[in-house]
Order: structure tokens, then sequence, then C-alpha cells
């Protein structure tokens, strides 16, 4: 139960219907998860450059970037986790009412509050990309150097060596960033969005 009391709920005039007819696209949440280092970031923001070029409104959350201003004040606990995952959620959900599409790139680590983010939105409206990478891969290429950091015990909670990451059970789409390359990822990607008439 929320804190907030005496409120109530205004209808906006502009309907998502209205701004995504503008716009001359669909809206949703192309939502990527993975282990720290699977690329998601990557993946996201190529397929984002991809979708403005042929004039679709997109957006990327990042969790790097994120975590810096509205999520600054949480940490990687199993509770600030969600909690980072809920606000995002709900800020996904508010990019798809203004007809825009969003990807987002955070860990994600926990089924059940990705489950918390697809039952927020129309069935549609949720995409989830599970970017698929071994662990000792991710760990080869640890690309921030937090890897090496969290063996020496010097991150607590880091995903994948004292936190667990629960992969998705039946995602919308898989790429496997060990075996592909970013360009054939964002191809995989952009198909399966063609494919389902969402561009
Ligand atoms: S999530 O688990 O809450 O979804 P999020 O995607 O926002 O995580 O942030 C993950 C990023 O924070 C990682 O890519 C990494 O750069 C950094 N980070 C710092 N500490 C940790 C940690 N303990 N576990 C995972 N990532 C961490």
């Amino acid at each position: 139960m929320g804190k907030s009391t005496n409120i109530t709920w205004h209808e906006l005039s502009l309907s998502k219907e209205a701004r995504r007819k503008q716009n001359g696209h669909q809206s949703f949440v192309l939502w990527f998860t993975g282990l720290s280092g699977s690329g998601k970031s990557t993946v996201a923001n190529a397929v984002a450059q991809k979708l403005f070029e042929t004039g679709i409104r997109n957006y990327v959350l990042d969790g790097d970037n994120i975590r810096h201003g509205l999520n600054k004040d949480l940490g990687f606990s199993d509770e600030d986790r969600t909690e980072n995952i809920r606000r995002i959620g709900e800020v996904s959900k508010l990019f798809v009412d203004s007809g825009q599409v969003v990807l987002t790139a955070f860990i994600s680590p926990f089924i059940a509050d990705r489950e918390l983010v697809r039952n927020l939105l129309e069935k549609e409206e949720f995409i989830e990309v599970f970017v698929n990478c071994p662990l000792e891969e991710c760990e080869k290429r640890d690309p921030k150097g937090l890897y090496d950091k969290a063996r020496k015990g010097l991150i607590p909670d880091f995903t994948g060596i004292h936190s667990p990451y629960e992969e998705p059970l039946s995602p919308e789409i898989v790429v496997n960033t060990s075996e592909s390359s970013v360009e054939e990822c964002v191809e995989q990607i952009i198909q399966y969005l063609s494919v389902r008439n969402a561009i």
C-alpha cells in the first residue's frame, strides 16, 4: 500500500493511441536483462541507433546512468534491486504512454521483478530480451574491472559472484553475445520487431 492519500487520477486529454498515431509507430518496452558485462547497453544503444535512423522515437534507460540520478539512493541489496526495477518499470510505462519505444538495460536479476514490470504493461508492450553470455566470458571481458574487484572481496553482492542472476524462463528474444556480433544481435532484434509488426 502506497503512502500517498487524498490523490485522484487525472485522465490525460491526449491518449496513448493519439500519440502513437502522430509518431507513426507502436510504443513498447524492449527490456534487456543479463549479467554485468554481457552487452546489454551496447546492444540496446545499437538498436536505439537503428530505430532512430528509421524515425522511431526512442530512449535508452541504462542502469549505470539511472543510478547516478533517479536511483542514486539505491544500492545492490535484493530489496534495493527490486525497488530499482520497480521504478524503471513505472518510468518505462510513462514512456510507452508517451508513444515512444523505451529500451532498458538493467541486470534485473530477479524473475519476479521483471514479471512485475511485464504486468504493469499491456501484453504486446513488454518484450524481454535475454542478453545471454556465460559468466566466464563476462568475467573475461570485465570492461569495468568490477569482476576482478568482486573476486578480491572489494564489492559485496556482485551479481554472478555472490548475488544470484535468474535467467528468463520464456523471454521473447535471446541474443547470444559470446557467439554473435553486435550487428547480428541488432539484426535479430529488428527482425523480431518487424515480424511482429511492432515497427
Ligand atoms: S540491478 O541488479 O539493480 O538491475 P543495475 O543494472 O541497475 O543492477 O546496475 C548494474 C551496474 O552497476 C553494473 O553494470 C555495474 O557497473 C554496477 N555495479 C556496482 N556494484 C554492483 C553489484 N554489486 N552487482 C552488480 N552490479 C554492480
